[in-house]
């Protein structure tokens, strides 16, 4: 195993530590605004008996235009009031260790962190070698640290991994908020945005007011959708909704022809091409078993499931037992280089935090004449009933853990490639989303 350590961000975020009494300090004031620091941290050590007047200081921070974090010792983040400090959010938690650390000592934590997901919280960590870092993957990036000798804590690390060693004072950068791709046209007496000819009874729909260039884009793409589910949250896009194509203006139709298939089908004859090792990034509960069972049956191909989401996985692996189900990330796959004759990204590429990273990871562990398959749903618009908003409005945060971060289509993904692997590919297929396709674009290239 060989991850690479996280990549340097293009606009890192440098930070500094100010102590509670010198918020308002000219001093630091001044440093503030001439941007030499963009996060403010504060020791919990000062806030631990009372941390109510912290949500007091971190909107004093936030009035600056600066990210306001609490840095965190590893002995304590066991106790941490962590609904406490959620509700006084928005906060970025960094961990700090006092001395050699032991990963088994925040493991467990890191892992409650990530499977809780309180909204108002993200988190980052200062002083852990990147070996150790690559398994996780924190809510704030750290960038690379200068070049330096490695710590005392190194010499013992049982890790034989590359390392740039401990991460010390070094800048962060935050990641963007997710996102999500489905939009809604609301249902409304006063609506007269969209007219739906839906059966016998046509319905009004209204976009977002003003509506947002996310929306213009959907509906310039011809990718506006009735929403059939009684789902809170859509899950198989070809069963659960149903195109609408523009009659005229803002009159809107159900389409003859229903898109999903056409990709779908495109997407499984490539599938069926496949053999060897077969490494599936952010396979989630697997989709295509069937197929993949049959092919692994028949020893064509060895599939490989790498999903961050241990829910995901206990069940990718209940589905496929002959499986290898790895947990991982996109962005630090645990698997060697070449190890793979094929790497399949289905509907995870827009999920991913650090695109360039994980496709440096897709070309590290592909063998040259490698296949890389792609796909993913673009931004689009969805006619809902109320009951059906009310659904899906209800779901708490918590329980969307992998969101989307952009809305990619095919050309973005194509261009990512390129640049991230210069020479690396040869792009095969580039099937953009557009009128007449459904959302669901689809990419493929060879390992050179
Ligand atoms: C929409 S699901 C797609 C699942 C499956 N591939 C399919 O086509 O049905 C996206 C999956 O990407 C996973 N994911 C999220 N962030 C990821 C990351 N950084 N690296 C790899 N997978 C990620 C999610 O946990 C989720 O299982």
């Amino acid at each position: 195993m060989n991850p690479s350590p996280p990549s340097p961000q293009a606009t890192a975020l440098r930070w500094t530590v100010c102590p509670r009494s010198q918020l308002n300090s000219s001093a630091w004031l001044s440093q503030a605004q001439a941007g030499r620091f963009q996060v403010i941290l504060t020791h919990w050590r000062d806030w631990r008996s009372d941390p109510r007047p912290l949500g007091e200081w971190a909107s004093r921070v936030r009035q600056h235009r600066l990210v306001a974090g609490i840095l965190i010792p590893f002995s304590t983040i066991a106790v941490l009031p962590l609904t406490e400090l959620d509700a006084i959010g928005p906060l970025l938690l960094v961990l700090a260790p006092e001395s050699p650390e032991d990963p088994e000592h925040w493991h467990d934590f890191l892992a409650t962190l990530a499977r809780t997901r309180l909204a108002k919280l993200r988190w980052s960590m200062l002083g852990v070698p990147v070996c150790h870092l690559a398994s996780w993957l924190p809510d704030v990036v750290l960038a690379q640290p200068p070049a330096r000798p490695h710590a005392p804590a190194c010499a013992t690390c049982g890790a034989r991994m590359q390392c740039a060693g401990p991460l010390a004072a070094q800048p962060v950068m935050p990641l963007p908020e997710p996102i999500s791709n489905q939009f809604d046209l609301l249902d409304g007496p006063q609506a007269t945005a969209l007219l739906c000819l839906d059966g016998p009874s046509p319905r009004f729909f209204v976009s977002e007011q003003p509506p947002s260039a996310t929306i213009v884009e959907a509906l310039a793409r011809g990718q506006v959708y009735l929403d059939r589910s009684e789902k809170p949250r859509l899950d198989d896009f070809a069963a659960d909704l149903t195109l609408l194509e523009q009659v005229d203006g803002r009159v809107w139709r159900v389409a003859d022809q229903q898109p999903f298939a056409a990709e779908e089908a495109l997407l499984l004859a490539q599938l069926r091409e496949l053999s060897g090792v077969v490494v599936d990034i952010g396979a989630g509960p697997i989709r295509y078993v069937q197929e993949l069972a049959r092919a692994q049956a028949s020893n064509v191909l060895r599939y490989v499931a790498v999903e961050p989401d241990l829910s995901a996985l206990e069940r990718a692996a209940a589905a496929l037992p002959e499986a290898l189900c790895l947990q991982g990330t996109g962005e630090h796959l645990p698997l060697r280089d070449g190890c793979a004759d094929a790497v399949m990204m289905l509907r995870s590429f827009n999920h991913l935090r650090d695109v360039p990273q994980a496709l440096r990871e897709v070309a590290r562990v592909l063998k040259p004449g490698g296949v890389f398959l792609a796909c993913d749903n673009v931004a689009f618009g969805l006619c809902r009933t109320p009951e059906q908003l009310a659904r899906a409005h209800a779901i708490p945060v918590s329980e969307t853990p992998f969101e989307h971060y952009r809305n990619a289509d095919a050309p973005d993904a194509a261009r990512a490639l390129c640049a991230a692997v210069p020479d690396g590919f040869h792009v095969d297929t580039v099937q953009a989303v557009g009128p007449g396709t459904s959302n669901q674009w689809f990419l493929r290239a060879t390992r050179r």
